[in-house]
């Protein structure tokens, strides 16, 4: 049997204002809780066992989720006491897992939206007889992330998370968080405490001579800590660029939910989806956008690389561009908004108070 490790504990602060009242693996992205996405694909590559170890409103999982049946699953949750730290929150699940010790347990951030090859990275990992192996992948920019630089062979030889120096930068290839564990090296990790997989665990088993495997390559891969980066893979996922099984419907330029309610002029384009409930009026445009559950946009609103919150209502004529309107807010009538601007869930902007563009 195959057995998973989902990582689900961060705060989440990144995507607030959203977030207020949904943890950040339950904000639906195409449609279905973020979570929902990672859950089948794993299914799909063959894991029946899945641990959710999370950290926080772990009340919010069990109820949707359940025992994991209806996607074909054996789910189960652990909800830790304070956070434990990724290290700390994959040994604390370890008394779960019914592998061998010499079994591989795969181990993903629960973050992260991806087409990677799950079955290959478990051949990787039997094939190189590693105690560890991980999903890499290039990025432009990899300070974010944990740099990880391979021999020839593709062994790791250093673990450097979030580097800060220039000379600390050596490679472009990231942590892209999903890993093969040997189970007994899990059992290693010390219990009861917080410790970070990516700060301890890695850099002390490389120091100790074990061996870990890098496995790159160049699938999707979108880590969706921010809230432009969750727009962007929802849209993916509709537009079918990143691949699920769990999208609720055929991929292309939009998916609406059954439900929803879309003015036979009104345009929707670039992956975006709208959601049960919802409603888009006459002549609106919306490009590369989340329409969330009930959520209104009004005729002649043109939203492009926006979340529009659950319930929330964008005015009449009202212009979004990277916009995060949180649930139940209302921005009014004859509004710009531009990137990065976010409103509060149930906040209210009214009509034509703010504009970047001139007032033709
Ligand atoms: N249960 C539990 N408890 N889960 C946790 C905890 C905790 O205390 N802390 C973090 N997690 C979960 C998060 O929910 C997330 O799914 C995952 O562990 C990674 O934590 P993040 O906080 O998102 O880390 P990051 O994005 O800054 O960096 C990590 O991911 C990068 C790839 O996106 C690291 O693993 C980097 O090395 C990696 O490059
Ligand atoms: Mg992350």
């Amino acid at each position: 049997m195959t057995e998973a490790i989902l990582l689900v504990g961060g705060k989440g602060t990144r995507l607030r204002p959203l977030t207020v009242h949904t943890p950040k693996p339950m904000v639906p992205a195409a449609g279905v809780p973020f979570l929902t996405h990672q859950l089948a694909r794993a299914r799909a590559a063959g894991v029946e066992h899945v641990v959710l170890a999370t950290s926080y409103l772990a009340e919010v999982f069990e109820p949707y989720f359940g025992d994991g049946s209806s996607l074909g699953l054996h789910l189960e949750y652990v909800t830790e006491v304070e956070p434990l730290g990724t290290g700390g929150a994959i040994r604390n699940v370890a008394s779960r897992l019914h592998s061998g010790p010499d079994d591989p347990i795969l181990i993903f951030n629960g973050d992260i939206l991806t087409g990677l090859d799950i079955p290959a990275l478990l051949d990787t990992h039997r094939s190189s007889g590693a105690d560890v192996s991980l999903h890499l992948t290039r990025v432009e920019d990899p300070r974010a992330f944990g740099l990880v630089p391979t021999d020839g062979t593709g062994r790791v030889t250093a673990f450097l998370e979030k580097p800060q120096t220039p000379e600390e930068i050596v490679t472009d290839q990231v942590n892209a968080g999903a890993y093969v564990f040997r189970r007994s090296v899990i059992d290693t990790i010390p219990a009861g405490r917080p410790v970070s997989v990516e700060r301890e665990t890695f850099p002390d088993l490389l120091a100790a001579g074990a061996h870990l495997q890098g496995m790159v390559d160049s699938t999707y891969w979108l880590d969706l800590g921010t809230p432009q980066a969750f727009v962007r893979g929802s849209a993916d996922l509709v537009l079918g660029r990143a691949p699920s099984p769990a999208v609720p419907g055929r991929t292309g330029e939009s998916l609406v939910l059954p439900g929803a309610v879309v003015a036979p002029d009104a345009k929707l384009s670039g992956g975006t989806v709208v959601a049960e409930g919802a409603e888009v009026g006459a002549g609106a445009r919306v490009h590369g956008s989340a329409v969330l559950a009930g959520a209104v946009v009004e005729p002649g609103a043109v939203v492009t690389d926006s979340l529009i919150g659950a319930g929330a209502r964008v005015g009449a004529r009202t212009h979004l561009t990277g916009t995060v309107v949180g649930d139940a807010a209302v921005v009014g009538p004859d509004n710009e908004l531009r990137e990065g601007t976010r409103i509060w869930c149930e906040a209210t902007l009214p009509a034509a108070t703010i504009r970047f563009s001139s007032d033709q």
